[in-house]
């Protein structure tokens, strides 16, 4: 059984239906790179240990030079009797450097501690692009705020007017959402910077290897402290996923407002043609499938952290070959953001936003009615009572189909003598949104503020 790594018990070689059950290599050979990575680091422990001697370990290193660069270039690849990348590339191994020294690698280690591994040191590596992507989408949100310091929308709760808001102020918010989950695989990385390697296959390894000199050697900070912990775990694993789920579902919601904002009736956007697509029938038609995309591979995004959640559960330590379903939800979950980041800030930067159209309609649908109630705080009338006064405003000039700036003198009077002329000075968006100057609020100045601050924090990221 050409390629397997066991064997020596059995009198016959695997069912047809087993071995088609067990491979692996078509979705775990993209390990290969970090698994040669590991034998490296590997073969110098057994040389520090006595187990290699010098040339073994110069013919060891080489031959897994030459192997590297097989895999790189396609000359090396699974074979069908391969079951996984580990036994792929040990058939690899003895090809190049004879079966008596090749033989001599597997010695004080095991695919469950390899796989453990390979597997953070893959998750690390795309942590940093996917990290890279999410701060190009935050960098092309910064860039339409600076864009559009001074322009206001209609802000919404339940999607209803609520109260002017700066354009700026609502794009910020999206940014400082994606900037949680860059925080959140920086912080994710020192978790993961643990290695499992060299906790064989659950309980260590008798040979006297240094575990944490392979941790420092494939980049790790540490070794594992519980042989069974590093082959068992994937709470690393899952909570990589999770922040995956977060990141799409972040994206989703951007995606889901520009969608909106892309529809004739809110016109308050025009996308770019390079990031919007026609239709088959209708020639008129533009419509925003990044957007489209990103809210639909969000859900993607949910099912790989929830397939992968209950692949963990219920498994007893240490590893169990229920283990080998960990890895596709993840290259999933990498491939779908890698693919998805790009084209999403790409859509953000080049968007066109209608200003004149978002300005019109901020304060319309009462949205200045709040502004009526904390005026009247200010002269002295208590809230509660502020509230209702504001609100039978709302109620006539609705009767009247107006907005609540067209309510006459005698209108104003007639609801109570405290609503004077003078209440005017807030009824304009500016006058609302140059009053919520404190911090956090919507004015010019605190968003500006804000913005600074934004920055301080991105920077050291
Ligand atoms: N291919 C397996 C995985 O991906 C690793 C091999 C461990 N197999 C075993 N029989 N202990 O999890």
């Amino acid at each position: 059984n050409e390629g397997a790594l066991w064997g020596g018990r059995f009198a016959s070689g695997p069912a047809d239906a087993l071995a088609a059950l067990s491979k692996s290599t078509h979705f775990d050979f993209r390990l290969a790179r970090y698994d040669i990575a590991g034998s490296r680091a590997h073969a110098r422990v057994l040389h520090r240990t006595g187990l290699l001697d010098e040339a073994e370990l110069t013919g060891m290193l080489s031959a897994l030079d030459q192997l590297e660069a097989d895999v790189l270039s396609g000359a090396f690849t699974p074979a069908p009797s391969d079951e996984d990348v580990h036994g792929a590339l040990e058939r690899g191994l003895l090809a190049r450097a004879g079966e008596d020294l090749g033989g001599k690698l597997r010695a004080g280690r095991s695919r469950n501690d390899q796989i453990a591994t390979m597997g953070r040191m893959f998750l690390r590596d795309h942590a940093r692009v996917v990290g890279a992507g999410v701060l190009g989408t935050i960098e092309a949100l910064i860039i339409q705020a600076e864009a559009h310091p001074n322009a206001p929308m209609p802000g919404r709760t339940h999607l209803q007017h609520a109260q002017p808001v700066l354009l700026s102020h609502h794009l910020l918010a999206h940014a400082w959402a994606l900037l949680r989950d860059l925080q959140r695989l920086v912080d994710w990385d020192r978790r993961a910077a643990t290695s499992p390697y060299g906790s064989g296959a659950l309980a260590g390894s008798s040979l006297g290897l240094d575990p944490q000199r392979v941790a420092e050697e494939l980049g790790f900070s540490q070794a594992a402290w519980n042989s069974i912990d590093g082959t068992a775990a994937r709470d690393v694993y899952a909570e990589f996923s999770w922040v995956s789920a977060m990141i799409g579902v972040d994206l989703s919601r951007i995606s889901e407002e520009i969608i909106f904002w892309a529809t004739k009736e809110a016109g308050f956007v025009t996308l770019d043609d390079a990031f919007s697509t026609g239709s088959s029938i209708m020639p008129q038609k533009k419509n925003p499938d990044v957007a489209e995309l990103a809210r639909g591979k969000s859900g993607r995004l949910i099912g790989d952290l929830t397939g992968l959640l209950a692949t963990l559960k219920g498994l007893p330590l240490a590893y169990n070959r229920d283990l080998q379903e960990d890895k596709e939800p993840l290259f999933d979950a990498v491939d779908t953001l890698e693919l998805l980041l790009p084209a999403v800030s790409g859509m953000i930067a080049t968007l066109v936003f209608h200003t004149e159209r978002m300005a019109e309609l901020a304060p319309r649908g009462f949205a200045l009615a709040t502004d009526i109630a904390e005026w009247l705080v200010r002269q002295g009338v208590p809230f509660r009572v502020a509230h209702e006064l504001s609100g039978e405003a709302v109620r006539v000039a609705e009767a009247r189909d107006v907005e609540l700036w067209d309510l006459t003198d005698a209108e104003l009077s007639g609801i109570s003598a405290q609503l004077t002329p003078a209440v005017r000075e807030v009824l304009t968006t500016f006058g609302s949104l140059n009053s919520r100057s404190s911090r956090g609020g919507t004015a010019p100045s605190a968003v500006a503020e804000q913005l600074e601050e934004l920055k301080l924090q991105l920077s050291p990221i």
